[in-house]
């Protein structure tokens, strides 16, 4: 008897003590325990929005550990992801980057869940128009909207908005794909400048093309109607190197901008993204349903030049440019952005700050590996490293910038 309730007694105690450790476990993961992470962010917003200056500012915040990222993986979503982006792929050897997600400052964000943004998509056209950076992010958008699964019910509507392929061209301007469920369409179109492109005719090589700095590019005039969200970019392109190599000649009100005007390439920069945010805000009563985003410049982490001058980034440890931007009173570091959307509806996506602090996410150090096993093929220590510390390992940073334009539409 005796000793049947002692081992009853001993029983408890056990089950006593594990649920004590299962609870002492569930507190010191509770940093990544989306729960935990609700309620704090309720208390946060509460704080916040007790202040009178505080509303949730997205580019305000810190980044945290989350065991739930990346949102898809870099070998399987092959189907939208160009291989020399795909850190995975490129045999890239480090991968602790991938484990972060931003936490917005006094904003209640939810996970980003593809269930939820289709049914809030319905019927909806996303439409990215920028340059490779706003490709990154288009291809980023595609893995996330299909967790990176093969998707062959995905209809590439390309040619519903002029996007085919060029006979001899390398690739279209652009891409735009269906997902037929719920009639959800995502495009790209390249305009690095987002000015409109014109050729000017001349008979003689270079061949001319007139870049009308106060006009858009004539795809987003023409298929403006049928956007329901729109997000703008521009800047790595606006360097004179860039503009003459492309033989790019610059235009304002139809004539070729003559003398001291626009000369420093950054007030042509600048000059070209208050004309596109104004155009653009005039637009938007027109278009009742557009959502309207202008992205904040995506930054560059070479040290030491650039990549002609040798210039790298060759950090592989997370954060150690900090995890944090604070400071309510600050604005974006991207002004020509911020003030161009100034005062208009037009919604400022500032990744700028918070893509700073995460220089050992870019596509450098990643292995040039031959794509197909030649009949020798000597991959060694020697095979040549990629050195581009402006565009970034997907999955990556642009899923982030995905994450809080969503949060915000
Ligand atoms: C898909 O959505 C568009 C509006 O974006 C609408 O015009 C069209 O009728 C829809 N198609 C189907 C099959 O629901
Ligand atoms: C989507 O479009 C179809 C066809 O026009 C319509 O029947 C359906 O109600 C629309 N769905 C939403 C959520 O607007
Ligand atoms: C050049 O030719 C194209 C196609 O014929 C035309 O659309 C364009 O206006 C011309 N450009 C100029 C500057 O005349
Ligand atoms: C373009 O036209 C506007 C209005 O007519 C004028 O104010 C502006 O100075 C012109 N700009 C250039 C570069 O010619
Ligand atoms: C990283 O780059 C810096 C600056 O170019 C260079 O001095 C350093 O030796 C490099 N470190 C490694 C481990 O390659
Ligand atoms: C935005 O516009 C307002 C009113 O014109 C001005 O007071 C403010 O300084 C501007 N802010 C920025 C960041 O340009
Ligand atoms: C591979 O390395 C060997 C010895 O270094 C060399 O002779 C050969 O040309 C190399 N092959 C290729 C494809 O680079």
């Amino acid at each position: 008897m005796l000793g049947g309730k002692s081992y009853i007694l001993r029983g408890s105690v056990s089950l006593a003590l594990v649920i004590l450790i299962l609870f002492m476990i569930t507190l010191l993961v509770s940093e990544d325990n989306p729960l935990h992470t609700s309620l704090f962010d309720v208390k946060r917003q509460f704080t916040a929005s007790s202040s009178s200056s505080s509303v949730c500012n997205f580019a305000k915040g810190r980044w945290v550990k989350d065991r739930n990222r990346p949102l898809y993986s870099g070998f399987e979503c092959k189907q939208w992801l160009s291989t020399m982006w795909s850190c995975r792929v490129m045999g890239r050897p480090d991968f602790s980057f991938e484990g972060y997600r931003w936490q917005p400052q006094g904003c209640n964000t939810p996970n980003f869940d593809r269930f939820t943004f289709f049914n809030r998509m319905q019927n909806k056209t996303i439409a990215f128009i920028g340059d490779s950076l706003g490709r990154q992010q288009f291809q980023s958008l595609m893995c996330m909207a299909t967790g990176g699964e093969e998707s062959p019910e995905v209809q590439n509507v390309g040619w519903e908005y002029g996007l085919v392929k060029p006979k001899g061209a390398i690739r279209p301007d652009g891409w735009a794909y269906r997902f037929p469920t719920t009639n959800t369409t995502i495009l790209y179109y390249w305009s690095a400048s987002l000015s409109d492109l014109v050729p000017m005719n001349n008979t003689d090589p270079p061949h001319l093309t007139a870049m009308h700095l106060d006009r858009p590019p004539a795809f987003m005039r023409n298929y403006l109607h049928r956007f329901d969200v729109l997000v703008l970019n521009t800047g790595h392109h606006w360097n004179r190197g860039k503009i003459e190599g492309n033989h790019w000649v610059m235009h304002v009100n139809g004539t070729q901008v003559e003398g001291e005007f626009l000369k420093d390439i950054k007030d042509a920069k600048d000059f070209t993204i208050r004309s596109v945010a104004k155009w653009l805000d005039a637009q938007l009563p027109l278009h009742p349903r557009l959502k309207a985003f202008f992205r904040t410049i995506s930054p560059r982490h070479f040290r030491n030049g650039d990549w002609n001058t040798g210039g790298n980034c060759n950090n592989t440890v997370p954060l150690s440019r900090g995890s944090e931007i604070t400071g309510d009173d600050y604005g974006s570091v991207d002004t020509a952005v911020e003030s161009s959307v100034n005062g208009t509806r037009i919604k400022i996506l500032d990744v700028t700050a918070l893509s700073e602090l995460r220089d050992e996410a870019h596509i450098s150090g990643s292995k040039l590996k031959p794509r197909k096993p030649k009949k020798v093929s000597n991959v060694t220590s020697t095979t040549p490293i990629v050195n581009d510390c402006l565009h970034w390992c997907l999955p990556g940073i642009p899923d982030t910038w995905n994450e809080l334009f969503i949060a915000q539409i």
